[in-house]
C-alpha cells in the first residue's frame, strides 16, 4: 500500500533514528556524544574496526564514511534488516506510538486481487515443478543435467517444465477452481478477442519462476527445449504483479547473501545466475529479457553502494556495457557508482564456471573496471588522435559526456579527472611547458625550451632519458615480448584473409619488432606464395606446417586478454578492417620513427649541436604520441590500474 507522505514524516519525526539503530549495533563511547545526539559506531553494513558510521537524531539519517551506505529510519531497516517497506513502517509506528492509516477500501481490494493472484502463480510453479519429475519432464531432466544443474540447484530455484500442451495447465488450475479471468490477469494463458480458445503461454519449456523481493512467485521464464523454437526464452507478460522493468532475477536471495558482504553482480541470464549460485556466487541477479533499466539499477543501489555489472565477451556485451555505462552516468554520486567486468571472448558466466571453475569468474570480477575507464575507453579506443583537432574533438565528446553527471562535485572530479587523461595521454609538448613532472614518464626533463643557445648543457640529461625511455618501450623492444599492436595485426590478417589481399603492398613489406610474430609473418608470406592465403583453415595450417603453432595461440591469447576482440575470427570483417588499418597506421609511424630516433640520437653524438638537439626532441615528441595512442589501442585490457599509460 501507498503511505501518505505525512504520515511518514511524522513517524520518523518521533522516533530518535539512534534507537532504532541502537538496536543493532554498539555506540563507541569515545566519539559518541548522545547529549547532542551524534552517535558514532562501527558499520553494520561492512567490517571494520573502527568506527565509521554515524548517525544524527537532529537529521533523522545515517552516513557511513566507510562504505558510503546512508538512510534514514526505513532505509536502515528494509536494507539491514531486510524488511519489505510496509513492515518498516509498521515498525516505526509501533514505536512511535502512532496508529496505521486506516487503508482505502480501493487500495485493500487491490491488494487482495495480488495476494490472489499471487496463489495462482504459486499453484502454476507447483505444478511446473511436478511436470518436470513426471514423465513428460524426462527430456528436460536430462536436458538440465547436461548443463550441470545439480537436483539440489534445480530444487532451490524451483525450475519446472511447461509440457507441450495447449491447455494442460489451464485445465489444472481451472480444476482447482481458479476463475478463467484470474488465469488471464497472471498471464498464464494467451487469451484476447482475436483468440477464440485461450491457450496455455507456455509450452514445452524449461520454467524459471521469477520471485519478487519477498520471494512470492510473480512471473516466469521459460526456456525453449526444441533448437528451431521461435525464441530460445520467453518471459510472462507485464501484469498486475510483474512489471519485467522494475524486477531483478534472484533479487531476494542476492540480497540475503549479501548480508555476508561483498557486492551485488548482475549478469545477463537466468542460467548465468543459476550456474554461478551453484558455483558459489549467490549474490548475482540479472535482468529479465531487456537491457538492464534504470529501475533495475536503482534495486541494485538499494543493495550496494558499487554493484558489479557482468556482460558477455562478445560485441553484444560490449555494446550492452557502453548502454548501462550511459544510462548510469547521470544518476552516479559519491557512493553510486558501478563497475564493469567483461567476460573472455565468446564466453557468458555460465560457460566460464563450467569450463574452467570459480576461480575464472573471480579472476574476471577482479578485473573489473570503474565506469570512467568505461567511458574513457569507448571514446578514445581505436580512434586516431594525431592532429589537434582531433583531440580537441575528444575534449568536446569527453566534456559533453561528463556534463551530463547530476551531482555537481562528482561532475567536478569527473571532468578534471578527464582532463588528466587527456593532457597524460596527448599531452608530452604541453606538460613540459607546464614544467609538470609527470612520475611515470621520464624523458621529459630540460625538453621545453631547446632555444636559446647555451641549452645543451641540459641535453645530456634529456639524451639520457630518451634512451631510457626507448629501452623501455614497447616500440623498440625486440625479439621480446610481442605488443597489442603488432599482435593485432597479424592475428587480424590470418582470421581474415581477405584483408591480406587488400593490403597486399603492406603485408608484404611489413616490419615488426617482435621475432616471433616475424615467424608468424613469414608464414603469412609463405601462404601467399603459395595462393593459399585467400582462406583462414590454410594460413593457420601453414603456420602450423612452419612449427609455429605455440606462437600463434600466444598471439590469439594476447588479443584475448587485451581485448581487442575485432581481430579475431568470430568478428565481422568491418570492424577487423578498421582495426588492421589502425594498427597499421601505428606501425609504421612507430617504425619510423623509431628508425628517425636512432639517427637523430647519432648525429647529436657526433656533432653536439643546439640544431640536432632540437631535432632528436622533436621526434622523441611525436614519438611519445604515438605511444600514447598506442596505450589507447590496448585500452581495457591492460594491467595497471588506469586504462593506459604512456
Ligand atoms: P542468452 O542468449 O545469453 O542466454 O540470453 P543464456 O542465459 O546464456 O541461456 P542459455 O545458456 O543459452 O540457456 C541472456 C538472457 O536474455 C534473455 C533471457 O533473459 C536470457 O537469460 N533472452 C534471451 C530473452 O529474453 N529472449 C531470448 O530469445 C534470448
Ligand atoms: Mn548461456
Amino acid at each position: 500500500m501507498r503511505f501518505p507522505p505525512a504520515f511518514l514524516d511524522e513517524i520518523r519525526d518521533r522516533v530518535p533514528i539512534s534507537s532504532v539503530i541502537g538496536q543493532r549495533v554498539a555506540w563507541d563511547r569515545k566519539k559518541t556524544n548522545a547529549s547532542r545526539g551524534d552517535y558514532w559506531a562501527c558499520c553494520p553494513f561492512h567490517g571494520e574496526k573502527s568506527p565509521s558510521f554515524h548517525c544524527e537524531d537532529k537529521k533523522g539519517r545515517y552516513h557511513c564514511f566507510g562504505c558510503s551506505v546512508s538512510g534514514d529510519h526505513f532505509k536502515f531497516l528494509t536494507e539491514l534488516e531486510g524488511l519489505s517497506f510496509p513492515e518498516a513502517v509498521e515498525k516505526i509506528a509501533d514505536m512511535a506510538g502512532v496508529p496505521m492509516p486506516v487503508r482505502d477500501a480501493q487500495e485493500e481490494r487491490r491488494e487482495k486481487e495480488r495476494a490472489s493472484l499471487t496463489d495462482v502463480m504459486e499453484m502454476a510453479t507447483a505444478f511446473f515443478q511436478e511436470r518436470l519429475q513426471g514423465p513428460e519432464g524426462a527430456k528436460a531432466r536430462a536436458y538440465l543435467r547436461d548443463r550441470g544443474l545439480t537436483p539440489a540447484t534445480q530444487q532451490s530455484f524451483r525450475l519446472g517444465f511447461a509440457p507441450d500442451s495447449r491447455n494442460a495447465l489451464k485445465e489444472h488450475l481451472a480444476a482447482k477452481g481458479v476463475p478463467k479471468a484470474d488465469i488471464e490477469a497472471c498471464g498464464l494463458v494467451r487469451h484476447g478477442d482475436d483468440i477464440p480458445v485461450s491457450y496455455d503461454w507456455f509450452r514445452d519449456r524449461i520454467m524459471f519462476p521469477i520471485p519478487d523481493s519477498r520471494g512470492k512467485i510473480i512471473a516466469f521464464g521459460g526456456r525453449a527445449l526444441a533448437a528451431d523454437a521461435p525464441a530460445k526464452y520467453m518471459n510472462s507478460p507485464d501484469t498486475e504483479l510483474f512489471h519485467k522493468g522494475n524486477v531483478l532475477y534472484n533479487f531476494a536471495r542476492a540480497r540475503k547473501a549479501l548480508a555476508k558482504g561483498g557486492t551485488v553482480i548482475a549478469v545477463e541470464g537466468y542460467m548465468d545466475v543459476i550456474a554461478l549460485a551453484q558455483a558459489g556466487f549467490e549474490n548475482v541477479v540479472a535482468p529479465l529479457g531487456t537491457a538492464l533499466t534504470e529501475n533495475q539499477l536503482e534495486l541494485l543501489w538499494r543493495m550496494a553502494p558499487e554493484p558489479m555489472l557482468c556482460f558477455d565477451g562478445d560485441k553484444a556485451g560490449l555494446k550492452a556495457a557502453w548502454r548501462a555505462a550511459d544510462m548510469a552516468l547521470p544518476s552516479v554520486q559519491a557512493g553510486r557508482s558501478a563497475r564493469f567486468a567483461l567476460l573472455p571472448e565468446g564466453k557468458d558466466p555460465d560457460d566460464l564456471v563450467k569450463a574452467e571453475g570459480p576461480d575464472a569468474f573471480r579472476a574476471v570480477l577482479s578485473d573489473a573496471r570503474p565506469l570512467v575507464d568505461l567511458l574513457w575507453m569507448r571514446e578514445t579506443a581505436g580512434g586516431v588522435f594525431d592532429t589537434p583537432e582531433r583531440r580537441a574533438e575528444l575534449e568536446k565528446t569527453l566534456r559533453e559526456l561528463t556534463s551530463r553527471i547530476r551531482d555537481e562535485s562528482l561532475r567536478y572530479h569527473y571532468q578534471q579527472e578527464m582532463r588528466e587523461r587527456v593532457l597524460s595521454f596527448f599531452g608530452s609538448q604541453r606538460n613540459a611547458r607546464q614544467g609538470r613532472q609527470d612520475g611515470g614518464r621520464p624523458g621529459q626533463r630540460g625538453q621545453g625550451k631547446p632555444a636559446p643557445g647555451g641549452q645543451f648543457a641540459k641535453a645530456g640529461g634529456g639524451r639520457m632519458a630518451i634512451t631510457e625511455s626507448l629501452g623501455q618501450s614497447a616500440l623498440v623492444r625486440r625479439g621480446e615480448g610481442m605488443s597489442v599492436r603488432e599482435a593485432t595485426i597479424i592475428v587480424a590478417l590470418v582470421n581474415h584473409p581477405a584483408l591480406i589481399d587488400e593490403n597486399f603492398a603492406h603485408v608484404e613489406f611489413l616490419d615488426l619488432a617482435n621475432s616471433d610474430l616475424t615467424r608468424l609473418h613469414a608464414a603469412i608470406l609463405d601462404a601467399m606464395a603459395h595462393d593459399m592465403a585467400n582462406d583462414r583453415h590454410a594460413v593457420v595450417a601453414t603456420i602450423e606446417r612452419a612449427g609455429c603453432a605455440e606462437i600463434w595461440e600466444r598471439a590469439v591469447g594476447l588479443i584475448r586478454r587485451a581485448r581487442q576482440w575485432p581481430a579475431l575470427e568470430t568478428a565481422a570483417l568491418e570492424d577487423a578492417r578498421d582495426a588492421l588499418n589502425q594498427a597499421l597506421h601505428l606501425q609504421r609511424s612507430a617504425r619510423t620513427l623509431h628508425k628517425e630516433l636512432k639517427q637523430a640520437e647519432a648525429a647529436l653524438e657526433a656533432d653536439p649541436s643546439d640544431e640536432n638537439f632540437r631535432h632528436l626532441i622533436e621526434i622523441q615528441a611525436q614519438f611519445q604520441d604515438v605511444q600514447a595512442t598506442e596505450a589507447l589501442i590496448e585500452g581495457f585490457g591492460v594491467s595497471s590500474g588506469r586504462a593506459g599509460r604512456a
